[in-house]
């Protein structure tokens, strides 16, 4: 990882291009404020104050469109800036293009990303090198790999040194990607994590197959974090035929299994805070089957937030004391 250092400070707009996620929150009208009592001390996180494009753009390559199910930047953003400090280790094991490893190097943190599909894990590299172009002064690299084994991935010196772990697990082989128009409707594109052939990616196993595979992987991640350090999980509620999944209950006990203690659970808003009132952005999809299911008589509502699932790594007792 190559050691890019420029003068610029944590959470500095990006003035070249690009936006920091988290400074445009914080110069909108509403999110103003949050200012009072401080972003850290809400369970509601103003994530969404700009759309996703726009957080993006400028700041992230143009390729990073085509991955399926990216987080929200001022998501990764707002986890690193409440949970660690500047010059921290920040992992993400299904890192995806890269999102967390970006905001973290925006923040003058270092980042490491594992990522089991070389064509999203080369989105990633090219928009940590974008990054560092713009001034990002953290260190940051992309391990590609399955992180169920990330103990095997990563070097031995990294137990123990991780801050914190953002991340989240795939939700569904095909997820709402994006539509085009055609002769028979709209088409989608863009709404899978590769053909379909190999299950060694986790979005390709049920629900119980999922949870078990995220519980290896922050089993992995537990040995990599430090005593107290803290792992946060963004779950997007999902519905398989019009049913919730309850993904964040099998990401809770996940976490459970691989010695993580939960402790909180907060909300990111994929809708704006405006005059009081939520201002939703849903997908074509999303709306077409609330709209759907209203017409049906089934009371359904859009989902305009991600759960984010909180726990730390408890400390080791110390030698001597009796519990
Ligand atoms: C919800 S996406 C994460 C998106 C990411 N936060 C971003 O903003 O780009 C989940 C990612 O996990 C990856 N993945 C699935 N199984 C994996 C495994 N066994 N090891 C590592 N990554 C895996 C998928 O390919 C996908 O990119």
């Amino acid at each position: 990882m190559a050691k890019h250092r420029a003068h610029t400070t944590a959470n500095e707009p990006d003035k070249s291009s690009g936006q920091n996620p988290t400074a445009a929150a914080s110069t909108d009208p509403v999110g103003r404020h949050r200012a009072a009592p401080g972003p850290e001390g809400l369970s509601v996180w103003a994530t969404a104050q700009s759309t996703g494009p726009v957080q993006r753009r400028g700041r992230y390559v143009r390729e990073s469109v085509q991955h399926p199910a990216r987080m929200l930047p001022a998501i990764a953003a707002h986890a690193v800036n409440a949970y660690t400090q500047p010059g921290d280790l920040v992992l993400d094991p299904m890192c995806g293009i890269g999102t967390t490893l970006v905001e973290a190097i925006h923040a003058d943190r270092d980042a490491i990303g594992v990522e089991y599909e070389s064509r999203w894990s080369d989105i990633a590299d090219a928009n940590i090198k974008h990054a560092h172009a713009q001034g990002a002064t953290g260190r940051a690299g992309v391990i590609r790999g399955d992180a169920t084994g990330i103990l095997s991935l990563v070097p031995g010196a990294l137990a123990g040194q991780v801050a914190l772990v953002v991340t989240s697990p795939p939700y569904g082989p095909t997820v709402h990607g994006l539509v085009r128009p055609g002769a028979d409707g709209v088409a989608k594109f863009d709404n899978a994590y590769n053909d379909g052939t190999d299950r060694g990616n986790l979005a390709y196993r049920d629900l119980t197959g999922l949870a078990d595979g995220f519980a290896q992987i922050l089993a992995g991640c537990h040995t990599l974090l430090r005593p107290g350090g803290v792992v946060v999980v963004t779950a997007r509620p999902w519905r398989k035929h019009g049913e919730l999944v309850d993904l964040p209950s099998a990401v809770i006990g996940a976490g459970i299994r691989a010695g993580l203690t939960p402790v909180d659970r907060c909300v990111a808003l994929l809708a704006a805070v405006r005059d009081g009132g939520l201002v939703a952005r849903p997908s074509f999809f999303q709306l077409q089957a609330v709209r759907k299911a209203r017409a049906g008589g089934t009371p359904m509502h859009l989902i305009a937030h991600e759960d984010v699932l909180v726990f730390v790594k408890s400390p080791a007792p110390e030698s001597g004391v009796v519990a």
